[in-house]
């Protein structure tokens, strides 16, 4: 039976179409379904040309957020997923819906967690006036961007460049390490440490 992975996003999904290309139908691997928070964004209509059901879960069509979480949890679960990809999805998820898919929940961040985490993470580490970025991959936990570090790439930033060349070079970063953690858990290749939760075993690695 197929590994069914449930993606969610709210715009551009860039990361959404590296799954797609690399990871989707491969290996017993499948994008089962697309759920984004903004109708009419982008990684929608990567989905649909790649023939991934869609769907949109916009906070102002919900009584409130965990209304919102809750119609989305159920969503997830009807399609049978496995596991859960925050791939540029800009909203706080409550503390059920973590719950809820502990464990099989990920999120793709644009820095080297801890430093950085929250919103416009390239911006902080530029004004912080780092030598080195990168990008983590980690489980979601109900902290901002706190969870235990799944995978992390590092690369070396140029002296004085300007936020859109960090951009580019972590997206190059990001299409590759998301593709390779979702592989690597749906060969069930990563393993939490029971006597330390922190500590995630990536056999192979
Ligand atoms: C990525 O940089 C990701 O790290 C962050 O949001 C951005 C999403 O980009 N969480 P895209 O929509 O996948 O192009």
């Amino acid at each position: 039976m197929a590994f069914r992975v449930g993606v969610l996003i709210s715009g551009e999904g860039s990361n959404l179409q590296a799954l797609l290309d690399q990871v989707h139908g491969r290996d017993g691997v499948e994008v089962a379904c697309v759920a984004s928070s903004r109708a009419g964004s982008r990684g929608l209509e990567r989905a649909a040309a790649a023939g991934v059901e869609t769907a949109v879960f916009a906070r102002a069509d919900h009584a409130s957020r965990d209304a919102r979480d809750a119609a989305l949890g159920d969503w997830l679960d009807d399609r049978r997923v496995d596991l859960v990809v925050l791939a540029g999805f800009m909203e706080i998820l409550g503390a059920p819906f973590i719950r809820r898919f502990e464990g099989r929940l990920i999120n793709v961040h644009p820095s080297l967690l801890p430093a950085f985490p929250g919103v416009c993470a390239i911006e902080q580490a530029l004004d912080y006036g780092v030598k080195v970025s990168g990008v983590t991959v980690h489980f979601v936990d109900e902290g901002i961007d706190t969870g235990p570090v799944v995978l992390q790439e590092a690369f070396d930033l140029p002296y004085a460049c300007a936020v859109e060349d960090v951009e580019r070079l972590t997206h190059e970063v990001e299409h590759r390490l998301l593709p390779r953690a979702v592989r690597l858990i749906a060969a069930g290749a990563v393993s939490r440490d029971p006597s330390n939760p922190r500590l995630v075993r990536v056999e192979g690695e």
